[in-house]
């Protein structure tokens, strides 16, 4: 695989960038999974996107795309924590030219303890951000898709902020809801308008009966009526997939095209894409 060029990218750096993040009140909705299949389909489609890893405790996205530890010269963790300044040495390069990744680390590497480091993200972490997305223009990004930590965690917080597209991702249950409703009020309604709202629903038990897709609908307007008079869009119903979960045993994440899920998160995709640019049109 050649070595990322950024000399050129520097000197072919668009004026375009949109920030689309994943989060969730609780965990395990499937944030990661879609950031993923979000960020590889987007650069399928030939745009220079960067998937970043927030969930700076529990990391995931190094592990899914397979990048064993000596391709990590640096991760998320250093340049929140202003350790590090954003350079390329924290870019990682995939299979897929279009695509890249900034991955993090779990472990105690400042010798501090796990919650001391926290607490230096979270101060730290809106303007760590900030540098980082103008870094990121820069080099030419198109997207940066960000797999947030579930819950009120600053840096999630942070970069919901700064997002132009917001995706809340829930389960199809009631605490789940419950969460969603106190998450939605309590911080997405007071984060600046401009940006966009969606949420979906993944992981629906296959053959639902009647009584709970009825439910399932009187959730999605109450998010609706709930957020007004600003906006939240309903994204999706997506299934919970045996085949994915299948995969998952092999350590394989990507949605086949052949898959259901593909279609809908193809659809996903599109919808989002097109309403941030038409947002951007407007400004
Ligand atoms: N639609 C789906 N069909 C089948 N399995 C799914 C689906 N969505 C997510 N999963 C599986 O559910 C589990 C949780 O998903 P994931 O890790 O993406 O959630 P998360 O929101 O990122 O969790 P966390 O809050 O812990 O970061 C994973 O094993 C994932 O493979
Ligand atoms: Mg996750």
């Amino acid at each position: 695989m050649s070595a990322i060029d950024f000399k050129e990218a520097l000197a072919l750096s668009k004026e375009s960038l949109d920030i689309i993040i994943l989060h969730s009140q609780k965990g395990g909705p499937g944030k990661t999974t879609l950031s993923c299949n979000i960020a590889h389909e987007l650069a399928k489609r030939g745009n220079k996107t960067i998937l970043i890893d927030l969930d700076i405790a529990q990391p995931t996205i190094q592990h899914i795309f397979h990048i064993p530890d000596n391709k990590v010269n640096a991760t998320i963790n250093d340049v929140l924590l202003g350790k590090k300044q954003v350079s390329e040495d924290v870019v990682i390069e995939t299979d897929n030219p279009n695509l890249y990744l900034i991955v993090a680390k779990e472990n105690v590497e400042y010798g501090e303890g796990l919650l001391s480091l926290l607490e230096g993200i979270q101060q730290f972490s809106f303007f760590a951000l900030h540098e980082m997305t103008k870094f990121l223009l820069r080099l030419g990004f198109r997207y940066i898709v960000y797999d947030c930590a579930p819950g009120y965690r600053m840096e999630s917080v942070n970069a919901a902020a700064i997002a132009d597209a917001r995706i809340f991702v829930m389960r199809p249950s009631t605490f789940s809801f419950a969460g969603a409703k106190q998450m939605l009020s309590s911080i997405y309604k007071k984060l600046a308008i401009s940006s966009l709202n969606f949420f979906v629903f993944n992981q629906l038990p296959p053959e639902l009966k009647d009584e709970s897709q009825k439910l399932l609908e009187s959730w999605k307007n109450e998010i609706i009526e709930m957020y007004k008079p600003d906006k939240i869009d309903f994204l999706d119903f997506l299934p919970l997939s045996s085949a994915i979960m299948e995969l998952g045993i092999k350590g394989e994440y990507i949605f086949p095209e052949d898959e259901p899920l593909y279609k809908k998160l193809t659809q996903l995709v599109d919808v989002v894409t097109t309403n941030i640019s038409k947002m951007k049109e407007k400004k």
